[in-house]
Parts: structure tokens; sequence; C-alpha cells
């Protein structure tokens, strides 16, 4: 699937990108305001819904995935307003200092990085704290490979009077979230993870909840208005406020259509077959995986506790220089103390088992005692 030419990309984002999208980002420019891309605009939003299983108005934005974590604060939150912000890793921080950019108050719910935000307890803050006008959480915490249990959090948050945002950056087209079943009412995404797109495009959809909320917000946006976003869809032909990246809406189609072609419900368990055979890798290399619990464990990224007397730096040194295949430190609190692998997009098995070696001829070389194809031989089971 790769180059040979280039690193193995197994870092949880950017990912690999397939040729066939590669090739049309070489296509001419066409008018933004035209009938062309509105066909094109049009495609992509309703098959984004189909990934987000959504019937909820759905916008494409020319930003990275914080753009639309920065839309839906800012068109949500007005100066005092208190927003339940779950935080258990670098990109749940996030939020909250979003929140208080906006002038909004975050009250916050913390969870230790390797752990996973507790529904009984965002129940408790929900029922003592009153006029909370949002909660945010994150499905999927790329710091520290965690994925929560949102299908029960969507069912507390729905018996109250908040909107639920979730950040499903590193997880929306691998993993399956039914946006509406589980009553996300501000779903967001990006572009460079399972999609296997450049960085620079993010997705962000909107529940009537939600509208009912920014339609009466003063809000303090301008670029990522979304009721500016809503009115220019709504034009014939639909468009958007401001020139958006073109040449990536042209390969944003055709990553679609692929998604599409291999079925949504095959790409998710695609996904589960790569985190479980990764895992079990690392299980008979007597590796710790970081999450506390292997049920919070992430589908489309694992992250690994660095075994003791193993220098980071040198492990991922030597899996890059000898073997070229990258794979991601730790972020934050956590650097130098995991490495994380990212199995998202266009990853098969093969990608998976190349990672493996690599590894463990890398953790050999820096003498760490391991049996050398134990991790191969795990990995191989699940995938048979
Ligand atoms: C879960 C999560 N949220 C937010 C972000 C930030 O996205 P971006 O870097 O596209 O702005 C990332 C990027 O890695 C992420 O994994």
């Amino acid at each position: 699937m790769h180059g040979s030419d280039e690193d193995l990309l197994m870092i949880p984002g950017p990912t690999f990108i397939p040729n066939s999208t590669l090739r049309v980002m070489s296509r001419q420019m066409i008018s933004h305001r035209g009938k062309k891309f509105g066909e094109i605009l049009t495609e992509c939003t309703e098959n984004l819904k189909k990934v987000f299983r959504t019937k909820n108005d759905l916008f494409i934005l020319t930003s990275s995935g914080t753009g639309a974590m920065e839309a839906a604060i800012s068109n949500i939150v007005e100066p005092g307003d208190k927003v339940l912000c779950t935080t258990f890793g670098k990109f749940s921080e996030r939020f909250k200092l979003i929140v208080k950019a906006f002038g909004g108050v975050p009250i916050d719910l913390t969870f230790e990085w390797g752990d996973a935000p507790d529904p009984v307890l965002i129940e408790e803050t929900l029922e003592k704290e009153e006029n909370i006008k949002a909660i945010t959480i994150t499905h999927n915490e790329t710091s520290t490979g965690v994925r929560i249990p949102l299908d029960e959090i969507g069912k507390i948050v729905k018996k109250h009077d908040t909107l639920l945002i979730a950040d499903t950056i590193s997880s929306m087209g691998g993993d399956y979230i039914p946006v509406d079943d589980w009553k996300i009412d501000i779903c967001i995404s990006g572009s460079q993870k399972c999609f296997s797109l450049p960085p620079g495009l993010a997705f962000i959809s909107v529940s009537e909840k939600a509208w009912n909320v920014i339609n009466r917000t003063k809000r303090r946006a301008f670029y990522f208005d979304l009721p500016a976003y809503l009115e220019s869809y709504k034009k014939d032909p639909p468009e958007l406020p401001y020139t958006p990246a073109l040449t990536f809406f042209y390969a944003l189609q055709n990553s679609l259509k692929l998604l599409l072609e291999e079925g949504l419900d095959s790409v998710v368990s695609r996904h589960e077959k790569l985190a479980q055979a990764t895992r079990e890798a690392i299980k008979a290399l007597e590796l710790e995986l970081f999450p506390k619990r292997e049920d919070i464990c992430s589908v489309t990224v694992t992250a690994v506790q660095t075994p003791n007397g193993v220098s980071d730096k040198e492990l991922r040194g030597s899996m890059q220089k000898d073997y070229g295949v990258l794979i991601s430190g730790g972020q934050g609190k956590l650097k130098g103390k995991i490495f994380r692998i990212g199995h998202m997009g266009q990853a098969t098995d093969k990608e998976i088992l190349t990672t493996i070696y690599a590894l463990e001829k890398s953790l050999k070389k820096l003498d760490h005692r391991i049996e050398l194809g134990a991790g191969i031989e795990a990995a191989i089971k699940v995938f048979t």
C-alpha cells in the first residue's frame, strides 16, 4: 500500500493517502460559486452524513479539526456560560482552553490520563450544577489511546437541557459512531485521520436542539459562524460562505467514495481487527497497554507504555531508521513514557505486521528481553 521511498506512516494522523486520491488533487481549479462545485459540495455533504449516520445538518470547513472545535464553542458559548468539560488527555483539555478563550466558564470534570470519563459522575454533575449549556467530550482521546462510552453519555445528556459536543476527530470514518442514535448535538471530525486525506478540512454536524441554542446565542464567531454556512448551503447552487480549499474537496469526494465502496460496517470491523491484532501483539511481547482497561482501548490508535530501561527516542528512532516505520511518542506529560501506533484510514494487516516486526527487532536491538516473533504470531492469529 505504501510507496517504497517513504516512511510507513503509523502515526495517529496524518495518514497515508491512496494514489487515486492523490491523483484527483492535481485537477484544475473551478469556480467555487458555480454549478460544478455545488454538485461536489452536495455529494460530499450527503456522503459525510452517511458516515456520521446522521440526518442533521453537516458542514465542511476549510480548517484543521481544531477549527471545528472552535466553531462549536464560538457558536454556543457567550461570556459567563457554563460548559462541562470532561478532561482526560491533551485533546479533551483543548476544549476547556477554547471555552475559556470565548469567555465561557469551564466546569472541570477531570479523569486520570489513561482512563475514560465515568458516565455516573457526568450525570451527578449535570444534576448538581444548574444551567450547564453544553458538555464537551472527546470520543477518541488520541493522546492516551482511550475510547469512551459515548453512547452511555448521550443517553444521560438527552435527559438534560444541555448540548452534547463530541470530538470524533480521530475516530469518525474508522469507528462506529451513530450521531443520531447517540444523540450527539454537535459532532466534529477532521480530514487527516480515518478519511485518509491531507490535513485541512473539518466536518461538523448540528442537531435541531443545537440550532435552537445557536439561534438565540450572541455568537462571537465570524469565519466559523454556522448560520452563514447554512444560508450558503441553501443557495442554488449550494456553496460555502468563503473560498473553500477546492483541491481538498476533490480529494474528499474520492475518499468518501472509497469508504462507501468498502462499506461502512466493513471499515469499522477492519479497524477493530487492526486494533485487536495490535493489542494482542503488545501483550504477547509482555508490554503494557497504556489505557487502564482493555474495554476502553481505541480502535484507531494503540498507546503502549515504554518499557523500563528502553529509551522512547531510541526505540522510535530505530523503527524509523532501520525499518522505515514511523510511530508517535507521548504528548504533554506522557512524553517519553508511552508510544502510540496509529492504525486508521487505509491501514491493513500488512502494515500492522510490518510495524510489529519493526517494534520487535528494535526492542531486541535495544537489549530489551522479548521473545522474537511472539508479537507477530499473536497478531497473525487475529487476522486468520
Ligand atoms: C482527538 C483529537 N482532537 C483534536 C485534534 C486536533 O486536530 P487538528 O490538529 O486537526 O486541529 C486531534 C489531532 O490529533 C485529535 O486527535
